[in-house]
């Protein structure tokens, strides 16, 4: 089919420095890719282009064919939510709302609250155990997994990670590297910026940023069946022990641009009333 992303020529200019110079790169409906490069290489520049999350200087970016650029910022939130997944690293949980109730927050801003499919959602990265649970009450590991059930409740074609796997240990790392490709195979798009190769191994492209420039555009094999990896099948269940997950515990309620920071004090009776 058609490319999901066009990215035609795109620039981000602050003062005397430019974050991409540039870009251009079409990225094909069901794309698994790697984004890779030196740290501030335009990486996270990039991808808050791509996720509507930021806009750039100069250039053109299209998604599912919609151009970006003619977009008021409140249809560019609106797309974000409808069809945009993002498994960020600063959009922090609500220390305040459990596990359960940070998924259930995101179905609020989407569209309807469910319960069921929330609980649903937990426990397809292995945390129905963990669902009453506060964010200081998870390790680090754990809190990422609630972030991506969270990013993943709309069922978003594209699926935006922004080091995703950064804090992790190998566990943890290994049970996301799963939950993504199970996304893809469902039919997911998938971008994910990664310092680690055997990460962006996972990948059927690797493209290279150096100074806000692409300096590499490889194409490899698809991405295989994911859970095993010649690991054996023990890490394919999402109920295997994750005592050992790290407790680099992210710092919580940093504000961000997300409507879930800007909105972190409403109470979980606001939430479930929205059911
Ligand atoms: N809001 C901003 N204001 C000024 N400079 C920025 C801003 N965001 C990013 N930069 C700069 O742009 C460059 C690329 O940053 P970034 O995309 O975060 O790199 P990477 O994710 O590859 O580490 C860096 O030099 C960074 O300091
Ligand atoms: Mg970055």
């Amino acid at each position: 089919m058609s490319n999901l992303m066009e990215i035609e020529n795109v620039s981000k200019i602050y003062g005397p420095l430019k974050a991409l110079s540039g870009v251009t790169l079409s990225v094909p409906q069901g794309q698994w890719l790697a984004v890779m490069g030196p740290s501030g290489s335009g990486k996270s520049t990039l991808m808050n282009i791509i996720g509507c999350l930021d806009t750039p200087s100069s250039g053109e970016v299209f998604l599912d064919g919609v151009r970006l650029s003619e977009l008021s910022p409140g249809e560019l939130t609106a797309i974000r939510r409808e069809a945009v997944g993002l498994i960020f690293q600063q959009f922090h949980l609500i220390s305040h709302l459990t596990a359960l109730e940070n998924v259930m927050a995101a179905q609020f801003y989407h569209s309807m609250v469910d319960e069921r499919e929330a609980s649903e959602a937990l426990e397809g990265v292995g945390l129905a155990e963990r669902a009453g649970h506060l964010p200081s009450q998870l390790s680090g590991g754990e809190q990422q997994r609630v972030c991506i059930a969270r990013a993943l409740i709309n069922h978003p074609k594209l699926i935006l990670a922004d080091e995703p796997t950064g804090n992790l240990d190998e566990l943890n790392e290994k049970l996301v590297m799963d939950i993504l490709h199970k996304l893809h195979r469902e039919g997911a798009t998938i971008v994910v910026v990664t310092h680690a190769p055997e990460v962006a191994a996972h990948a059927g492209r690797v493209i290279v940023l150096e100074h806000g420039r692409l300096v590499s555009d490889s194409v490899g094999e698809a991405p295989s069946g994911g859970a095993g990896e010649g690991e054996g099948e023990g890490a394919d269940d999402p109920k295997a022990d994750f005592s050992e997950a790290d407790g680099e515990a992210a710092v919580l309620n940093r504000p961000g641009e997300e409507g879930l920071e800007k909105n972190t004090d409403f109470s979980p009776e606001e939430i479930r009333a929205r059911s």
